[in-house]
């Protein structure tokens, strides 16, 4: 049904130093097990775009990147022809705004690094969507979740979101189980708490749907 796949996965680092990064609490789990449901699924091309991570699925085209710079390169490339694209990295939303060639040394009691903001590449994404296209997006949200989670589905020009209460009972990151919302344009959906395999091919079912409908949509197509 699909020819090419892209699966985002994993944090992206943002270099400080030589010795140092800043980069968040992913560990590559949810794209890992995203790709292995593709696998199963026996969709021709599976291109797997990744952060550092120890969970790196075997049977797919894997580009290892660490940057939201470098992850952006690969989404430029292979994101025109793709029938599906699911950004489940963890993407830095800020990068330093100066590397220092040279480990910065303990100096004063404050050390003040400024930090400039990423591109954010699901919304560029959503800007130069392909008709047909599919582009599921994730939100890991604190508080006013589905205020917060429906503004990037508009705004990411998103076909589904899989939406993250981050909270001490879920904490979303680094876990084999988690207890999502799924949103579409017209519902938002609780899922039971699932382990994350379970989601996956639960997550492939929506994005296949979605694609059904589309081709009913347009017969011609
Ligand atoms: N994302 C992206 N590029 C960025 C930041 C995020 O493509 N620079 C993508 C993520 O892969 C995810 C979605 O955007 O699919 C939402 O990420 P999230 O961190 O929840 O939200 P942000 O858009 O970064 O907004 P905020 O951090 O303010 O909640």
């Amino acid at each position: 049904m699909f020819n090419r796949v892209i699966i985002t996965s994993g944090p992206t680092i943002e270099p400080i130093d030589p010795v140092r990064f800043i980069s968040n609490r992913s560990s590559g789990k949810t794209g890992f097990h995203l790709a292995n449901e593709a696998l199963k699924r026996n969709i021709p091309e599976i291109i797997y775009i990744t952060g550092p991570s120890c969970y790196i699925p075997q049977g797919v085209k894997c580009f290892p990147i660490e940057t939201a710079l470098e992850m952006q390169q690969h989404l430029n490339t292979f994101g025109p022809t793709a029938d599906v694209i699911i950004m489940s990295a963890a993407v830095s939303d800020y990068r330093v705004a100066k590397y220092s060639q040279l480990k910065i040394k303990k100096g004063q009691d404050n050390l003040v690094l400024e930090l400039i903001k990423n591109p954010d590449l699901l919304t560029e994404l959503g800007k130069k969507k392909p008709t047909g296209q599919i582009l599921v997006g994730y939100a890991a949200e604190t508080h006013d979740i589905f205020e917060n989670a429906r503004k990037k589905f508009i705004n990411k020009n998103l076909d589904m979101l899989v939406l993250n209460e981050v909270s001490e009972q879920n904490p979303a990151f680094n876990t084999d189980h988690n207890q999502v919302y799924f949103l579409f344009e017209k519902e938002t959906r609780k899922i039971e708490r699932l382990d994350k395999t379970q989601l996956a091919s639960l997550i492939w079912d929506e994005i296949e749907t979605l694609s059904g409908n589309r081709k009913t949509n347009h017969p011609e197509c």
